[in-house]
């Protein structure tokens, strides 16, 4: 299939793209650049031997972004472009709302008149908002918390009720938990921008030494160590989903939780990630962050029942994984 990727010279963008290619479908990708870099593209194309298309558009641009899809004419997009960091979220709630939101609306307007019948859209677990049960499955109520989740919840139910009113499409919504690894060949990986949010490349920089430590948030939490429990992916599996997604349902909105129904601590983490890279991780524990809660999972079988999906690699691939790939590119992709 002409499958359109938007946001795809990111981190689940590249490795989903190895995914889609290996699987025969024939990708554009459309990004801003604006927290990725192309050179990530053509390391993704030399991974993959051809050269991969792109367009650097901003899916706030309509014009071009129409102009795009008229001339690609997708048969399916994958819907990856968006702003992910909670914290920023909070501080820059227009720009959330703009990415996000009119973002996605511009996006199903620019393929009115194509052949588009197919959207996969990244969601974020962060819609479930506080747990009233664990695992989450997907008929957990949604209680978005912070600004991204409202986005995120937002484009779902935008998306929803597009499919509704085009019932010969079909929206695959996946609701990721926390994507973590790198490709094999250490190529291509996690390259945030600063001081990463995130827990596994914040641990990947204290290990490379371009940071002293770890600061551990908060170890007083109902959990078996104390420190926060989540549900970890390696985003090789989680860009075969993606794949599998495609070839799911003719037409109808199906929701899926794309975990692995495991959860490890950060004093897990820490732990398998020295193993993992035969060195020491310094930690401190600190204070909790506002808005982290205690412990999420996921329950992934509806994802295996109905997508034939399921996650593959464990623990110690996320971490030896991504030791690798912060090992040969101490400075993500700026190196070269
Ligand atoms: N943590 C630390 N120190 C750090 C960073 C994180 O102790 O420097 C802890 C957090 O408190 C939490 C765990 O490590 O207990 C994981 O934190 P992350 O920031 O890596 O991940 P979150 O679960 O907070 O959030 C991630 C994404 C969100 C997404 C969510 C979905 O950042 O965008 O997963 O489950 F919405």
């Amino acid at each position: 299939m002409r499958v359109l990727v938007t946001g795809g010279a990111g981190y689940i963008g590249t490795h989903t793209l190895i995914e889609l290619i290996a699987a025969g479908h024939e990708p554009l990708v459309v990004d801003s650049f604006a927290n990725s870099v192309p050179e990530a593209l053509v390391r993704t194309g030399e991974l993959v031997q051809r050269t991969i298309p792109f367009a650097e558009c901003d899916v706030r641009e309509r014009a071009a972004l129409r102009a795009i899809c008229a001339d690609f004419n997708p048969e399916a997009v994958i819907h990856f472009a968006g702003l992910k960091a909670v914290g920023e979220s909070e501080e820059r709630p227009r720009d959330y709302y703009d990415v996000n939101v009119s973002g996605t609306l511009n996006l199903l307007a620019a393929l009115e008149g194509t052949a588009c019948k197919r959207i996969v859209f990244s969601s974020s677990a962060t819609v479930y908002g506080v747990p009233q049960y664990l695992p989450y499955d997907e008929a957990h109520p949604c209680a978005p918390a912070s600004v991204y989740a409202k986005t995120k919840h937002m484009a779902e139910n935008i998306l929803t009720d597009w499919q509704c009113a085009n019932p010969q499409t079909a929206v695959t919504v996946l609701r990721y938990f926390n994507p973590v690894g790198a490709h094999g060949s250490a190529r291509i990986g996690e390259d945030p921008q600063g001081i990463p949010n995130n827990l596994m490349p914040f641990i990947a920089q204290v290990a490379v030494g371009r940071r002293d430590r770890l600061m551990v948030f908060g170890d007083d939490y109902d959990t078996p160590d104390g420190t926060g429990v989540r549900d970890y992916i390696h985003v090789s599996d989680l860009a075969r989903a993606h794949v599998a997604a495609l070839g799911a349902a003719q037409t109808g909105t199906e929701v899926f939780n794309i975990g692995t129904g495991t959860g490890y601590s950060v004093l897990d983490m820490i732990g398998a990630f020295e193993k993992a890279a035969g060195c020491s991780i310094p930690y401190r524990i600190t204070g909790r962050r506002a808005g982290d809660i205690a412990a999420m999972q996921a329950d992934a079988s509806r994802a295996a029942d109905l997508l034939g999906w399921r996650a593959e690699l464990g623990l110690a691939q996320m971490c030896a994984s991504t030791w690798h790939w912060q090992r040969a590119n101490p400075q993500g992709y700026n190196g070269e």
